[in-house]
Formats: structure tokens, C-alpha cells, sequence
């Protein structure tokens, strides 16, 4: 089979395409062929080493210490099962699937892998493989953190900042969902497509401070490192919490003596998927998607992800007529 891989860390130069045999099912495990997937922030960190500060010997101890220990990124992936093995329960081969091997990556090739009790889920019928790749890394980053760690509740404030990112878009998404008042922070250029998304407010990161906002938030979702304990907490109710998706060591230390303070690795998991997938089905989520790269261009795809200025997800689609499906943002409704 064709998989992407990379042998050493680097830019996206380091990335190629190459012959890999076909992986077979173990007993519990299902094999997909794999129609599109995404390039993600995680993929960006996990080829070029470039994370967070303080992270990077951690970083290293789990992917490989002086090249990476798993060949082939991609942590998400939409496809249909073609084989299984025989102790595999609830899965049949034709469904059609959207997966997250998250931190196990693997889904940049034509045929992935995964524990039939991962984090699986079948895909709904509205959404094209494409779209329903572009979920997972973003959507159960942002469900775990506001569900999970930040406890949302209705009618709270919530501050996303980075809201027209992968994690942020759908982070605007759920909360509205969810009953809470969102304001979204991002670029003037992006504030049309979080208004859409459903933020009741913008704020232009690059036409204000952050720190001199009048208004005060239960939650604050960070997604990009601009918004540490120091420059936002007078922001927080005295309940407020500030949710570190992407921070570095500093925030973790504080993280230790400050409950208000909460971080940490989200792993996503098949209740989250599930969910997704009904809040989809009932028109109440979809993925925002930057554009479509053909496999064949994956390095090109990871240059883009590298910017830092993506809108939603970048898919990368092993079939050609979903790379057309990515190229536009997915409004379902
Ligand atoms: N803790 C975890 O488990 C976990 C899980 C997933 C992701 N992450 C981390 O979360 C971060 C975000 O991931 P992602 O996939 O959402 O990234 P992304 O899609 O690459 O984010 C790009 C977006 O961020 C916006 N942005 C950049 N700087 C900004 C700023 N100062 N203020 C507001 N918006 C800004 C950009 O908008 P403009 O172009 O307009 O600037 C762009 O739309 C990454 O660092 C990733 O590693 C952590």
C-alpha cells in the first residue's frame, strides 16, 4: 500500500510517499481503507518537533528520541472496513467509518488499522468522507475540554480564543450548542465565519488586546499560548476557569497549585466520536474545513498546516473525488 511517511523530524520536506505493506487484522482488529484524513496541528508537532516549550525531551520520549518510532502520521481518518478478524464484534465489512488511531497515528496511508474498540464510529450519511475526517482531532479536543475538564455549563460566558482553528471552530460550535454565550477570538478576516459558527462576539486579536476586554467569562478555551493565567485571569468570574488546550510549561507548573488552571492531553474517546456524530445528524455540528490536498500532495498539505493559519481542517483525501469535497467549508443546514 502507499503510505506517507517520514524518518526523520523536520519540515515538510521530510515527508514522502512510499511502499509499505498491507497491513492484516489481528483478531480484535479491523482493517480501512482509508478515503480521506487530515493534517493536523498534532501532525505538524509530531514532524517537526516544534511544541510548546518545555515539552520537547517529553515529546521526544514518546515519538523517538532521535527519529520518529511511527513512520506514518495522521491521527485522523474516514474509510470503509475491508477486512476483520474474527473475534471482531459490531463491525461488518462496508461500514462506513470515521476513526481517531489519535497519538497512534497511522492514518496517512491507504489502509489503516485500528482496534475494533477504538475510537471508532460509523460515519452519517450527510457527510462525505472527507467531512467527517475533518472531526475528530478538533471536535473531541474541544468536546473533552469545555464537557469534560471545563464542565460547561448553559449559560455561562466562554472566551475561545483561536476560534477559527481546528479546535477552536468546533469549540464555538459545542458551546453555543451547549447553551453558553460565546466570544470568539480571531483575526477580522475570520470574524464572518465564527459569527456563523455561532459566536455571539468577536474580538480581532490584532485590533485589540485581549487583556483589556470590559466583559468577564466563566471559561476561557485557549488554543494558540496568548492568553497564560497572567495576562487573562482578571477576565474569569471568581469561579472562572481557564482551560490550557495549548500552553506551555509555565501554565503546567501553575496548573499544580491552581485548580482554576486546567490542561493536559486530550485522548478523545468512542462516546465523544458517537456524539459528534448524533450532533451532526441532528445539524447541530459540522466540520469547518480550510481545503482538500490529494495524498500525492502531502507535503504541500503539511507546508499549509505549518502557517498557522488554517481554518478548521486540512483534509487529505486518498480518493480524488474527495478532495473536492474538502475544498469548501461544510455547512450542512
Ligand atoms: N491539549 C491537547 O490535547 C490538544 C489537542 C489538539 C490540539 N492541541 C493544540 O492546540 C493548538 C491549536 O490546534 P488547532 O488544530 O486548532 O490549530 P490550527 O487549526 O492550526 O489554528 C490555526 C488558527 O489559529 C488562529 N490564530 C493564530 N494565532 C492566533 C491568536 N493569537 N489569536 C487568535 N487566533 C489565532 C489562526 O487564525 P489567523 O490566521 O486569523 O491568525 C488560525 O485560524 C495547537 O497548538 C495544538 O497543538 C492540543
Amino acid at each position: 500500500m502507499k503510505a506517507a511517511t517520514y524518518h526523520r523530524y523536520g519540515g515538510p520536506e521530510v515527508v514522502s510517499i512510499t511502499e509499505m505493506p498491507r497491513p492484516t487484522p489481528g483478531e480484535n482488529e479491523v482493517l480501512i481503507k482509508v478515503h480521506a484524513s487530515t493534517v493536523s496541528a498534532g501532525d505538524w508537532r509530531l514532524r517537526s518537533l516544534e511544541v510548546p516549550r518545555g515539552f520537547g525531551l517529553a515529546v521526544r520520549a514518546f515519538a523517538g528520541w532521535s527519529r520518529p518510532r511511527q513512520p506514518v502520521l495522521g491521527g485522523d481518518a474516514a474509510g470503509v472496513i475491508v477486512e476483520k478478524g474474527a473475534g471482531v464484534q459490531g463491525w461488518g465489512i462496508g461500514d462506513a467509518v470515521v476513526a481517531y488511531p489519535s497519538a497512534k497515528m497511522g492514518g496517512h496511508a491507504e489502509y489503516l488499522l485500528m482496534p475494533a474498540k477504538g475510537i471508532l464510529a460509523l460515519k452519517p450519511e450527510r457527510l462525505s468522507f472527507a467531512e467527517a475526517a475533518a472531526i475528530p482531532f478538533g471536535g473531541l479536543t474541544a468536546l473533552e475540554f469545555l464537557c469534560d475538564k471545563g464542565r460547561l455549563k448553559a449559560g455561562e460566558k466562554v472566551l475561545i480564543v483561536g476560534a477559527s482553528g481546528a479546535v477552536g471552530s468546533a469549540a464555538v460550535q459545542l458551546a453555543r450548542h451547549l447553551g453558553a454565550e460565546v466570544t470568539a477570538v480571531c483575526s477580522g478576516a475570520n470574524a464572518a465565519l465564527v459569527k456563523d459558527l455561532g459566536a455571539a462576539h468577536v474580538v480581532d486579536y490584532k485590533a485589540h488586546d485581549l487583556a483589556d476586554l470590559a466583559a468577564r467569562f466563566d471559561i476561557i478555551l485557549d488554543t494558540t499560548e496568548t492568553a497564560p493565567w497572567s495576562r487573562v485571569r482578571h477576565l474569569l468570574t471568581r469561579r472562572g476557569r481557564l482551560l490550557v488546550v495549548s500552553g506551555g510549561l509555565g501554565s503546567m507548573v501553575r496548573m499544580l497549585f491552581n485548580r482554576r488552571i486546567i490542561g493536559g492531553v486530550s485522548m478523545g474517546s468512542t462516546e465523544g466520536l458517537e456524539r459528534l456524530m448524533q450532533l451532526v445528524k441532528e445539524g447541530a455540528f459540522f466540520p469547518l474545513i480550510d481545503r482538500g490536498y490529494a495524498f500525492e500532495q502531502v507535503a504541500r498539505a503539511h507546508a499549509h498546516v505549518d502557517t498557522g493559519r488554517k481554518t478548521g481542517a486540512v483534509v487529505l483525501a486518498m480518493l480524488p473525488e474527495q478532495q473536492a469535497a474538502g475544498a469548501h467549508t461544510a455547512h450542512l443546514e
